[in-house]
């Protein structure tokens, strides 16, 4: 890709807390169209209102000078874009043992039929291994895989904000290797934060730090759960527990909220979700 950022033209595919807040982030320095395939979203977010709860996109849409559209037009969307980020749902059906990435699938799809030279970044979560095999299904070389860690309500703050950037693409091709440098740029010129750290590794590699982070952090919340209805069950003080506990350097003091007088629901959930991630773990 031989484009600065200046006129760089993104679409971005699915509104939820991921997409609406790229698409917001991005359309601060560059013209974004955002993709949905609901009507109703769409509409709110050209009024510049948000569909989802989220304040810093409330407070962007409203305030902020933003090129940003959105439209259910999606191959007129991707046609012209140089990036198309992808944001739509995947589910993992514990049940089949199967992860739905038909709604990814969906929009690689368009864009391979009306603007195959375009770079794709998934953003959606995805299995191990998924972003070469569908390279390979579709013989389609320009896919990369950037994580995404925001939490919900705050999706905005965190992309201002973020953690780190990692950004997944195949060793050894240097024109990916370019646009996965020019995407990270990208974020980086729409956040707030200063030097974030910003991470290059192979597609599989990105995926599996997104399949880690998520397995410790449902771990972390299983343990406080059980630590909590452990406290329930004694008739012990749950809160004296967890400082004395956290102020152990080695543990610390972050993330350490059980659902309290939850504790037996929010302990089952996490521990299907702990669960869940291993058996996507064991499946690859
Ligand atoms: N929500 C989070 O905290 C979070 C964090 C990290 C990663 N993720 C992952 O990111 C992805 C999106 O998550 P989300 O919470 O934003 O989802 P969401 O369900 O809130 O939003 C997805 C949007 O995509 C739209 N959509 C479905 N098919 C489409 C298509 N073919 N074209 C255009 N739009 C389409 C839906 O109508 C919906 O508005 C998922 O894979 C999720 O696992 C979510």
């Amino acid at each position: 890709m031989d484009k600065n950022t200046k006129d760089l033209k993104i679409a971005v595919a699915g509104t939820g807390y991921v997409g609406l807040s790229i698409a917001t982030l991005l359309s601060q320095h560059h013209q974004v169209t955002a993709v949905d395939v609901v009507k109703d979203k769409v509409e709110l977010i050209n009024n510049r209102r948000s569909p989802i709860q989220d304040d810093y996109i409330e407070q962007y849409l409203a305030e902020k000078e933003l090129n940003l559209t959105a439209t259910m037009d999606a191959e007129a969307a991707y046609q012209d874009a140089d990036f198309i980020v992808i944001a739509t749902p995947t589910n993992y059906d514990p049940v089949k043992n199967y992860f739905d990435t038909r709604h990814v699938e969906e929009v690689i799809e368009v864009v391979m039929k009306v603007n195959p030279e375009a770079i794709m970044v998934i953003k959606s979560t995805i299995p191990v291994g998924y972003t070469e095999n569908i390279r390979a299904k579709y013989n389609c070389h320009n896919i990369l895989f950037a994580p995404e860690f925001l939490r919900e309500s705050k999706a905005l703050y965190d992309n201002l904000y973020p953690s780190r950037i990692i950004v997944g693409r195949p060793e050894g091709d240097k024109r990916l290797n370019d646009a996965a440098h020019l995407f990270a740029q990208l974020l980086q010129e729409g956040a707030i934060k200063e030097d974030i750290p910003t991470l290059f590794m192979g597609l599989t590699e990105a995926e599996a730090v997104k399949l880690f982070a998520n397995t410790y952090l449902a771990l972390r919340v299983s343990y406080f759960n059980e630590l909590d209805t452990y406290a329930e069950v004694k008739g012990l003080d749950t809160s004296n527990i967890i400082q004395g506990v956290c102020l152990d350097p080695r543990i610390g003091s972050f993330y350490n909220n059980p659902s309290f007088g939850y504790g037996a629901i929010a302990c089952q959930k996490t521990r299907n979700s702990c669960l869940l991630t291993m058996q996507m773990y064991q499946r690859t």
